[in-house]
């Protein structure tokens, strides 16, 4: 059976989960649910990222152990999954015992390797703030010339502190081979230009060791270094998948890393230089996407309004923060969360357009014969046009999804919805109702309730709870959605004549835009 494999990044526990988190959560869900559908053998990994200086610190502030920082947040992460229908399936946290021994066996990978070398990391240092400046740091805050802290203005003094270093200047030829080699490697095409572009500049050495705290995986055979946290948190995508147990594990190479803009560089080059250095096949693509604005702003902590998925939740229904969130802007962009836009968009295209097709078919069936499905007559030129689309609707879905085009993939089915609603009104049901053209009307509405089906098939991956209840409407009876698979549900025709559809019950009413 064919693999699937994909990831979000793993999430800090300094930190409330908020749009940004569940933006990226809810895109690797749709994807992994669609190649579920497909028939793929899927893995869907999530977590989070629990070591490093800013955890230890913001559990000092709070007089807490960095764990049970850690495990308070993970506890908000773990219990907001579920209500946003995510179904990954593992959760992966770096404090974890499996992790650990991954971590360490990468490590010893790199080293074996003779990617790893120890020598001395200067950098400024101001002591009462106990934070590190490098030369640009000052440059740009103007503090070079009086060698100050950017952040209390006292003086900072040069420190040389004894580090390990991973050659990732040694992978810079091999790396420019591999993303020229491979256009979908990095995606999209911008992001693609701008790590080319940062490659090519030239890379140097990285201090992937510390000795000035202590939240972390030790370096093995030197345990007053800790293992720089990106190297730890990278090595997630393997942990989850059975690293080290298993040398190549058999959902490696990920298909997809998903991931925001501000993480590309350590997700496309320092990853895939660290597996190159390992002997270890590199992730098939990375995807980053764009950053939310919120009713036009940038979110933050200062300000207050970083949203927060359970606000949201206790607002709009979890389906329509992940049908707007795809379909708003294309991934890969940046893009203004606004009521407006949600209730727009919801109005037009769910309550409209899909509300308005399943209300008016599964009435009109009623009203005509019992809810009950006639036999279909021989098809006409609009039948078969309406067909092909639900066909070819299928097809671009998928060669959407395989690119992560989210919004085109959504746009697609809204194109198929409102054919089925031009349909409706060029066969006008009513009047061969009241002609009494009853092998007509049947062929017309059974090509309603079988394309309305399709649709609800292709859209469950985005809308699970929605379209359970739609297909439970057109299949009366329980649609248990993940069970769902294209190579039995998706041919046309599965409806057969006789079958008894539900009486029509809203699932999208219209919102109040005031
Ligand atoms: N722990 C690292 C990732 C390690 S992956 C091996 C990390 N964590 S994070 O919690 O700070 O951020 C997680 C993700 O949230 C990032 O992909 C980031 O781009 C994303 N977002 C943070 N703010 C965002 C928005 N305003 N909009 C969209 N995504 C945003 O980085």
């Amino acid at each position: 059976m064919q693999t699937y494999y994909v990831t979000t990044p793993i999430y800090y526990v300094n930190d409330e989960p908020h749009l940004g988190h569940m933006y990226t959560t809810i895109a690797a869900d749709v994807l992994a649910r669609h190649q579920r559908l497909s028939g793929k053998d899927t893995f869907f990994l999530t977590g989070t990222d629990e070591h490093g200086q800013k955890v230890q610190q913001a559990a000092e502030a709070r007089g807490i152990a960095p764990i049970d920082l850690a495990n308070q947040v993970v506890e908000r992460y773990e219990s907001l999954w579920p209500e946003l229908h995510i179904s990954h399936d593992d959760f992966i946290r770096t404090s974890s015992e499996r992790h650990h021994k991954a971590v360490q066996a990468m490590w010893r990978r790199l080293e074996g390797a003779g990617a790893i070398y120890k020598d001395f990391y200067e950098d400024w240092y101001c002591i009462p703030c106990e934070t590190y400046w490098t030369e640009t740091q000052l440059k740009d805050a103007e503090c070079w010339e009086t060698h100050t802290c950017p952040d209390c203005q006292r003086a900072v003094e040069k420190i040389q502190e004894e580090s390990y270093f991973f050659r990732l200047s040694a992978f810079q030829e091999p790396l420019l081979a591999h993303i020229r080699a491979n256009p979908d490697f990095i995606a999209p095409e911008s992001r693609r230009n701008e790590v080319l572009s940062f490659v090519e500049g030239g890379l140097r050495d990285l201090s992937v060791s510390r000795t000035t705290f202590s939240w972390g995986i030790p370096v093995p055979g030197d345990e007053k270094h800790v293992i720089y946290v990106w190297i730890d948190a990278l090595t997630n995508y393997l942990t989850a998948a059975g690293f080290p147990e298993q040398e190549i594990p058999k959902h490696w190479p990920a298909d997809v890393h998903l991931i925001g803009k501000d993480i590309l560089r350590f997700h496309a080059v320092y990853w895939p230089c660290m597996l190159m250095a390992a002997g270890l096949p590199l992730p098939k693509r990375i995807y980053a996407h764009g950053w939310w604005t919120v009713e036009g702003e940038k979110m933050s902590k200062s300000k207050g309004n970083a949203l927060r998925p359970a606000d949201l939740l206790e607002h709009y229904e979890s389906d329509v923060l992940r049908y707007f969130l795809l379909r708003e802007v294309p991934f890969g962009q940046d893009g203004d969360f606004s009521v407006e836009a949600l209730k727009s968009r919801y109005n037009s295209e769910l309550a409209n357009d899909v509300g308005n097709l399943l209300n008016r078919s599964l009435a009109m069936l009623k009203k005509y014969n019992n809810s009950i499905l006639g036999a279909r007559g021989d098809e006409q030129e609009m039948d078969r046009a309406l067909i092909a689309d639900v066909e070819a609707m299928q097809r671009d879905v998928d060669a959407y999804l395989q690119r992560q085009a989210f919004h085109l993939a959504l746009e697609r089915i809204n194109q198929l919805v409102k054919h089925g609603n031009r349909y409706v009104e060029e066969n006008a049901p009513w009047g061969l109702a009241k002609a009494g053209e009853t092998a007509r009307l049947n062929t017309v509405l059974y090509h309603l309730v079988e394309s309305l089906r399709l649709i609800a098939l292709q859209l469950s991956p985005f809308m699970p709870e929605k379209m359970a209840v739609m297909l439970g409407q057109i299949m009366n009876d329980d649609v248990d959605v993940n069970a769902l698979r294209l190579l039995d549900d998706a041919g046309w025709g599965k409806l057969q004549e006789g079958h008894v559809c539900q009486a029509a019950s809203p699932i999208f009413p219209r919102m109040d835009v005031a």
